[in-house]
């Protein structure tokens, strides 16, 4: 039987990730930074698909060792890991910083899969072939990588930290490929369109209401942005794909700034120094 690991399930997309895993049959981990809200989604999703082999950890990825305590505890339970599907994402309103001072959009969306992936990686290749998908967005293409400025220290505009921290997660997938190959471990990233999860709608909601009716008739449903994810952590199709981008489970080309190694390798130590790898 197959095992997965999702990060952020209790919500949105990664909800919706974890409840179609579970109607393949496959044993389906996921993280919750609540406990009870993670305990309530784990019913739900067993109600719902009759898959008891559903389980959460309890996981702040805005906290480093929050994210080591689950990746140990991830090894002590479970003895392979087929794919891990780092989905948890934010995009705050105003400038945060995580429990370890990082801004929140670098610390959750690339600093926390980056983090986890690398910590599961042993897991991974001995449980080949194995896939990690990473959940980045159409919107990296507005991102470039400012070293200068990398916390948004000086300056912060939501959206250009959002960008940066999913260009981010582009540039790791690309190089992480590189590094993976011929080990049977892939790893491919993905924008799963536009949804009207609640990190969306915090954003409608402050939109003028003509602007807001009519982005709302855009938007598609959890379900369908899900699908993605699931095909890129199931599918025949894509056995052995790596390094890629899609959208709608079609590979797509991401923007000409993820295939700038320099700026990959230097965001990877960078990256490696912040997180204590
Ligand atoms: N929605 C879109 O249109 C869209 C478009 C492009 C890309 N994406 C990406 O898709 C992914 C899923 O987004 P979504 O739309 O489903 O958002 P969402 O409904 O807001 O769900 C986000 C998930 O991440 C979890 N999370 C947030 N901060 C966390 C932390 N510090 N520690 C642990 N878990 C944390 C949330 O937990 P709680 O339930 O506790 O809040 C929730 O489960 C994200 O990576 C997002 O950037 C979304």
């Amino acid at each position: 039987m197959k095992t997965f690991l999702i990060t952020g399930g209790t919500s949105g997309i990664g909800r919706e990730t974890v409840r179609q895993l579970a109607l393949t049959g496959a044993t389906v981990v996921f993280t919750a930074r609540d406990a009870d809200k993670g305990e309530a989604t784990k019913k739900d999703i067993i109600d719902e698909t009759g898959n008891k082999a559903v389980e959460y950890l309890v996981c702040d990825l805005a906290s480093f060792s929050s994210i080591r305590a689950c990746a140990e505890e991830f090894k002590k339970r479970y003895a392979h890991l087929d794919g891990l599907i780092n989905n948890a994402g934010v995009l705050p309103q105003e400038r945060q910083e995580s429990k370890d001072g990082i801004e929140l959009n670098l610390a959750v969306n690339y600093l926390a899969p980056f983090l986890l992936t690398n910590l599961l990686l042993p897991l991974l290749k001995r449980s080949v072939p194995a896939r990690i998908v990473n959940v980045s967005s159409s919107l990296h293409t507005e991102g470039q990588i400012d070293f200068a400025d990398l916390q948004s220290e000086k300056s912060f505009d939501k959206y250009r930290a959002y960008a940066q921290s999913k260009l981010a997660l582009i540039l790791f997938t690309k190089k992480l490929a590189k590094e993976l190959a011929g080990t049977g471990v892939t790893v491919n990233a993905l924008h799963p369109g536009v949804i009207g999860t609640e990190m969306t709608m915090q954003n409608v909601r402050k939109m003028n209401p003509i602007a807001a009716f009519f982005f709302k008739r855009t938007l598609i449903s959890p379900k369908q942005g899900a699908e993605t994810s699931v095909y890129l952590a199931t599918d025949p199709a894509v056995e052995g794909v790596t390094g890629e981008y899609f959208i709608g489970k079609k590979e797509a080309e991401p923007a000409p700034q993820t295939s700038d190694a320099a700026t990959a390798n230097r965001l990877w130590e960078v990256a490696a120094k912040r997180v204590g790898l």
